[in-house]
């Protein structure tokens, strides 16, 4: 869903892994609420022609979120340009999966880097800017895999648990200067990343089960994510700061063990 009510104007939002899913749709809804988005992801898409359709002052920067000079130049450019940074999103990220004993340790430092240390490094080089007008909305992306484990999770798991206490950190530090930071742990959203990993071969029983979990019986929606993004960025949070939203379908609500199918309620 577009919404168009344009209680973003003025607003200037600075989005990483802005090119796919989530950021995407969290920068497409952002634009059509009047925003200027700065999106930044490793290359540009066809789809982001959508957000400056929406936003015509809008950028693209291609960078990478671990690459600290290139965010911290990024931050600096917009300040001078655009005046304000209101907003930012961590959406960037990759997922690796694999048991500990399974997993190359260059995989997990990679995963952590991006995940952890790539939102550390995008929260930083915003600060100086919310810090000198004394207001900003930081929302970082984790999972419901960085608050409940997984099989395989590992690495993936780790780095969005650091994401989900770097969230609460950053809102006890900055939140009386007036800069709030809220997380998103979404569940199991249909984007390119979920279809690398539950579309190929031989997960035809792990994705039935994970629908068995997911208590609206369905993967989400990136608009279903940009929409909490948009809340937490929005006024209508004004008293929200260092919590985790979780969107999962009710994914992470209990367990299903297909009682209500044997019954035939549904
Ligand atoms: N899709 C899901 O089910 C799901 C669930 C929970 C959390 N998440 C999280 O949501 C975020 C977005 O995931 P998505 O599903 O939209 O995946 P996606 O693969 O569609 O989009 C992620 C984007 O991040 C970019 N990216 C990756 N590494 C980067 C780097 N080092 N620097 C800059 N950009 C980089 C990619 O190029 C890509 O465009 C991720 O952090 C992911 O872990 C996704």
């Amino acid at each position: 869903m577009v919404s168009s009510s344009q209680a973003f104007k003025g607003k200037v939002a600075i989005i990483t892994g802005a090119a796919s899913g989530l950021g995407l749709a969290t920068a497409m809804r952002f634009a059509s609420e009047g925003a200027i988005i700065v999106g930044i992801d490793l290359t540009p898409s066809e789809a982001w022609n959508q957000v400056t359709g929406l936003s015509p002052k809008s950028v693209f920067h291609r960078a990478d979120v671990t690459d600290e000079q290139a965010q911290f130049a990024i931050a600096a450019e917009t300040t001078a340009k655009l005046g304000r940074i209101d907003t930012l999103v961590t959406a960037a990220g990759v997922g690796e999966a694999g048991p500990l004993n399974m997993i190359e340790i260059d995989a997990w430092r990679r995963v952590i880097d991006i995940n952890l240390n790539g939102t550390a490094i995008s929260i930083k080089s915003v600060l100086d800017t919310m810090i000198a007008q004394r207001s900003g909305s930081i929302i970082t992306i984790a999972s419901i895999e960085g608050i409940v484990g997984t099989e395989g999770g590992g690495a993936y798991n780790a780095a969005k648990g650091g994401v989900v206490i770097l969230t609460k950190n950053v809102a006890i530090d900055y939140g009386r200067i007036g800069i709030r930071c809220n997380c998103i742990c979404p569940g199991f959203i249909d984007t390119p990343m979920l279809q690398s990993v539950l579309y190929i071969e031989g997960m035809d029983e792990v994705r039935k089960s994970i629908l068995l979990q997911s208590k609206l019986g369905r993967f989400g929606r990136p608009d279903e994510i940009a929409g909490g993004a948009y809340f937490l960025a929005s006024e209508d949070s004004s008293y929200m700061t260092g919590q985790n939203l979780v969107i999962d379908g009710g994914y992470t609500a209990g367990h299903a063990h297909g009682i209500v199918e044997m019954i035939g309620l549904v």
